[in-house]
């Protein structure tokens, strides 16, 4: 394979060096492109631009792959914890017993927020959506730790605060939302026991954690872990690359997730099944309208995604879970039924098999959610949770390698000069 890559412009040829990654993907290094040949490069969404070289994820979208630190999806959703995960996605090797028993026992040991973290809170309108406080309080963090903002300090205690105080503040907005008292952490609890607790204990009865929905909600977080350089990744690396500290470049990463486009649609997927019950749960005609979305506009959220192109490995995994935790739970939910017919039409439908719209990992994950008694509006905080770990790692990372303050360029298609007109001659 030839080692660089040859551009004629302007009657004159140039080298650019090649990469190859250790998956074999290869890139032309074009770091010195507008030096040498005065152009820059035009590529709307990045879809064929690496913004860094990186250690941490690899997908494959053609093959359908998704390996973290060389792990498969498959493997670490079946055999490991979500700490087990977190740990590896952000130090880069499985841990050790020792290792992980610190490790999670530091988080346990920080899962309580500061009481003037809720005053932040109480400001909140009680039907606030839980991602706008979770960024904002994510934010708040770096006033609370203030030396989160020193670049030279250890991002490890910033890294257990994040990881133990997430999953507290995030369940925040759930209770008050219902009128219910927050519950605090249990330091007796693991991680997504301990989050169970908090999203649905009452003071009035005893709670129990069923093991089912624990077992369901690990393998959630963890395919939701981290997915290479996707939007939100993207971002935190961004804020990240101008040393802003951490919480804020995580805060900056929640917001990103929010929207309908990215993490968002996890939420969007059930007021989408819901609306199609609301008028009749007659899956065939949103099926017909989705074919004719021109004209009807309507837009099917949960299939298809911008990297796989045959199917989203994580959807495969979550689909079994989906209908072993259904059954399990005995869950009889005309939603998920509509959900079923979707899915039904999707692998079937020669409309959708054609354009690759498959249920994607946003499909299912929004069904198991709602199966777990987890309100709509917290489907992308919950999404928020799986991804942090990731967004620790690629910020770390991007730390790690120095990579410098990110700064795109842009093509000028605005006025050219012309003289100021004051506004009596307007
Ligand atoms: C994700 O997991 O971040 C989503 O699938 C979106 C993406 O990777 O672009």
């Amino acid at each position: 394979m030839a080692n660089t890559a040859e551009l004629t412009v302007d009657g004159k040829s140039y080298e650019f060096p090649i990469f190859e990654g250790t998956e074999h993907e290869k890139a032309f290094d074009i770091s010195n492109l507008r030096d040498q040949t005065g152009y820059v490069t035009l590529d709307r969404g990045y879809k064929n631009t690496g913004a860094t070289k990186s250690a941490i994820t690899f997908l494959d979208g053609e093959q359908g792959i998704l390996q973290y630190r060389g792990y498969s999806i498959e493997e670490l959703a079946a055999k490991a914890s979500f700490l087990e995960v977190a740990y590896l996605l952000i130090y880069g090797e499985l841990p050790t017993k020792e290792q992980y028993s610190t490790f999670e026992d530091s988080i346990r040991r920080h899962t309580l927020v500061n009481e003037d973290m809720r005053k932040i809170f109480d400001g909140f309108p009680v039907n606030a959506h839980p991602m706008s406080v979770l960024s904002s309080l994510v934010s708040a963090m770096s006033a609370f730790y203030p030396d989160s903002q020193d670049e030279k300090s250890d991002p490890d205690g910033h890294i257990i605060r994040l990881l133990a105080k997430l999953p507290t503040i995030a369940t925040w907005s759930y209770k008050r939302s219902l009128g219910h008292p927050v519950n605090y952490p249990k330091n007796n609890l693991d991680y997504i026991s301990n989050f169970l607790n908090m999203m649905f204990a009452l003071p009035v009865e005893e709670y129990k954690v069923d093991p089912v929905v624990a077992e369901a909600l690990n393998v959630l977080l963890i395919l939701h872990a981290d997915h290479e350089q996707n939007c939100s990744t993207s971002t935190v690396r961004l804020v990240g690359s101008s040393q802003a500290n951490l919480y804020s470049s995580i805060s900056a990463g929640i917001s990103a997730l929010w929207g309908p486009l990215h993490g968002g649609a996890n939420q969007e997927v059930i007021e989408m099944l819901e609306a199609i019950k609301a008028d009749g749960g007659d899956v065939g005609k949103y099926v017909d309208m989705a074919k004719n979305a021109k004209t009807t506009g309507f837009r099917l959220f949960g299939f298809g995604h911008r990297v796989y192109k045959n199917f989203d490995p994580r959807a495969r995994i979550i689909k079994k879970a989906a209908d072993d935790v259904l059954g399990k739970l005995g869950v009889n939910d005309p939603v998920l039924e509509i959900a079923k017919g979707l899915e039904e039409a999707a692998l079937h439908d020669e409309y959708f098999i054609q354009r690759k719209l498959y249920p994607n990992v946003d499909f299912y994950s929004g069904i198991i959610y709602r199966a777990l008694g987890i309100p709509t509006n917290m489907f992308t905080v919950m999404f928020a949770i799986g991804r942090l770990p990731g967004w620790i790692a690629q910020w770390k990372e991007m730390r790690e390698q120095k990579e410098p303050i990110g700064r795109p360029r842009q093509i000028y298609t605005g006025a050219t000069l012309r003289k100021f007109v004051s506004i009596e001659n307007r």
